[in-house]
């Protein structure tokens, strides 16, 4: 492991957070805080599907992690009050396994498909035919010999989960009747979701304390739910126990998330693309190698929130400083050729 794997603001969850995070899930659409757009669409796909009698069209959510995808999952079936069966990409390996899972679902069931991105090319294609015609083509045998014989499933609603949309074949893609896109949650919704989880957790906060969480948690509720347990046992062990936002701030100093929700690799990242390398350009493996971290834990754990936050540009010639990160370091932007092409450009 290395020294900044754990990061209080990595989006993904670790196995304990899943239990602590079931408790604080909102159930109803009601219950859900911000996504307007989304709640209001899926509102609506539900009720007509309701007064149809029929279950409604399959459903696609796609957003990075922690924004509230398996939630939504489990609000759709709740709301449709149909029992929900969970199940991954990566735990679909065979064609086989999906049959079986498709084969035992009851009429009406919503099957949620986490990861939907991540599974297996014969797998894709038996789910294309039952999203269809809730059918499948079940082979049995091999070679010349081999039949299909095909399968009744009763009507259900698959809802699909990705992170990487753009990952998603095509022909899969158009299968669904609607896609929902979650959006970064704005820092007004987070402070919501903080005064939410609080009251779920028996923590007092104040207006201010569950601001400055909600501006530190990347726009992402997850985060915001962690940010308040490691603030609430800064508050209980340091202080009187109520989150404040003097609290919260010096909680948060202490876990080292300073006021735009950076960490320390964040940091890190961005003090040797400036002070090392001038602002760059550099190539990812210089820069990973500069901060003693491997190139995928820059890549995918850093960069996508400096980039989202303006600081970074991963140019064809290297990553690059903005100006915005320069004064975020508390540094004079150069005035030199910083931004020119230069002949020492290193390439990936
Ligand atoms: N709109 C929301 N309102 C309140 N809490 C939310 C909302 N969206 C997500 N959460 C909380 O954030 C955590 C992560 O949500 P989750 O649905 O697991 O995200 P994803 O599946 O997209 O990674 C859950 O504990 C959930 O309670
Ligand atoms: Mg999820």
């Amino acid at each position: 492991m290395t020294q900044y794997e754990e990061g209080v603001v990595s989006a993904e969850a670790s196995d304990d957070e899943r239990v602590i995070e079931s408790a604080l899930r909102p159930r109803t659409l009601d219950e859900l805080i911000g996504q307007n757009r989304v709640r209001d669409q899926l509102g609506l796909v539900l009720e007509a599907a309701m007064s149809r009698g029929k279950p409604p069209d399959h459903v696609l959510l796609s957003g990075p992690p922690g924004l509230g995808k398996t939630t939504l999952a489990m609000i759709i079936a709740n709301e449709l009050a149909t029992p929900l069966r969970i199940t991954s990409g990566p735990a679909i390996q065979h064609a086989g396994d999906l049959a079986a899972i498709l084969s035992s679902l009851s009429e009406g069931e919503v099957l949620f498909l986490d990861e939907i991105h991540r599974m297996s090319r014969p797998a894709e294609e038996m789910l294309y035919m039952a999203m269809e015609d809730f059918r499948v083509d079940v082979v049995v045998g091999k070679g010349p010999g081999a039949t299909a014989i095909p399968l009744e499933i009763p009507p259900f609603t698959l809802v699909g989960a990705t992170t990487r949309s753009g990952l998603l074949p095509g022909p899969l893609r158009d299968r669904f009747g609607f896609t929902a896109h979650l959006d970064y949650y704005e820092t007004s919704e987070l402070q919501q979701i903080v005064h939410r989880s609080a009251k779920l957790l028996d923590v007092p906060v104040t207006d201010d304390g569950a601001h400055e969480i909600g501006a530190r948690s990347r726009g992402t509720a997850r985060i915001a739910n962690r940010l308040l347990r490691r603030v609430r046992d800064f508050a209980q062990v340091r202080s009187d126990g109520i989150v404040r936002e003097d609290t919260a701030r010096a909680a948060l100093a202490l876990f080292e998330v300073d006021e735009l929700g950076l960490d320390r690799l964040d940091r890190a990242v961005l003090d040797a693309l400036c002070k090392r390398f001038g602002g760059g350009p550099v190539g990812l493996g210089t820069l990973a190698v500069a901060v003693g971290e491997e190139r995928e834990t820059v890549e995918e754990v850093a960069e996508p929130f400096l980039v989202r936050c303006g600081y970074l540009q991963r140019t064809p010639r290297g990553r690059m400083a903005t100006p915005a990160a320069w004064k975020h370091l508390g540094l004079a932007v150069p005035v030199d050729a910083a931004y020119a092409p230069s002949l020492f450009d290193v390439e990936d």
